[in-house]
Order: C-alpha cells, then structure tokens, then sequence
C-alpha cells in the first residue's frame, strides 16, 4: 500500500492536466488498486459541456482498460475550501467497479477527509437488482 500522501500527490499533479477550459475547476483523481498500481485522472471538458468527464471517471476508465478489477482508494483533489466530493455519476460509477473503496478528499491547502464510499452512496442501485431482475426472468 502507497503511503496516503503519495496518492494526495499524485491527484494534486494529475491536476494539473485538467481540461477545464470552460468551467475553471480544476480536479484531479489518484485511484489505488490492492496491488498498489496508481492510475491519475483529470477532468476532461468539451464544448459541448455535457461530455465532460470527471477525473475520478478518467482514473477508473484508465484503470479498468489496463485490466485492473480490485482497487484500495481513490484520492480527489481540488482548490477548494469545501472539500470536493465525487459527483452523483462518478460514485455510480466507483461503487459499480470499485466497490465499498476509500475516498479521501483533499485541497491544495492541506485538509483532507476520508470516507468510505458506502458513506456518500448509502442506498445503490446496482448489479445486485438486475440479477434479480434476470432470475424473475427465467421464472417466467
Ligand atoms: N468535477 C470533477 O472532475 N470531479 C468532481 O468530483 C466534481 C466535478 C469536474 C467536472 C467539471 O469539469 C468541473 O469539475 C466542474 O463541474
């Protein structure tokens, strides 16, 4: 396991990278897998606006195209007095393929937080009710 303030800093430097043309904010994501492999990610925006993908996507659609599957943490920078926590789509989407990880947060000021993500995504959707869904199915 990377020591935390390898992952804060590696988020911090991924942000840097950020495509925030349009809005001015500016994130940046470092995701953890139980092997210890980082995988960084910035905001991308277009000007479109609805395509922007946050860097907590960005981090995961890089992890899981590299073939990882099981992941420790994801660490969230931004310049933000306010910490600034995942988006209703990214913990969608954290919850579906990294499952119940740990998210720190943090500014460039040093304050950090750190929650599990079942604390920000207490009551999912997911694969749990299209199975069942699948089973009544067959029943049919
Ligand atoms: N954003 C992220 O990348 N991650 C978050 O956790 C919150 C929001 C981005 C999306 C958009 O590019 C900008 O921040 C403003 O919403």
């Amino acid at each position: 396991m990377k020591r935390l303030a390898e992952l804060i800093g590696k988020a911090k430097a991924f942000r840097l990278r950020a495509r925030a043309q349009h809005s001015g904010f500016m994130v940046g994501a470092a995701l953890e897998t139980t092997g210890g492999r980082i995988f960084g990610g910035c905001n991308i925006e277009n000007a479109t606006y609805g395509l922007t993908v946050c860097a907590e996507r960005v981090a995961v659609w890089k992890a899981l195209s590299e073939g990882e599957s099981e992941f420790r943490r994801i660490a969230v920078v931004a310049d933000s007095e306010i910490l600034t926590p995942p988006c209703g789509p990214c913990r969608q989407i954290l919850w579906e393929y990294c499952g119940d990880i740990e998210v720190i947060l943090a500014n460039l000021k040093g304050a950090r937080a750190r929650y599990r993500l079942s604390e920000l995504f207490p009551i999912p959707f997911d694969n749990r009710f299209l199975g069942q869904e699948r089973r009544r199915e067959k029943k049919r």
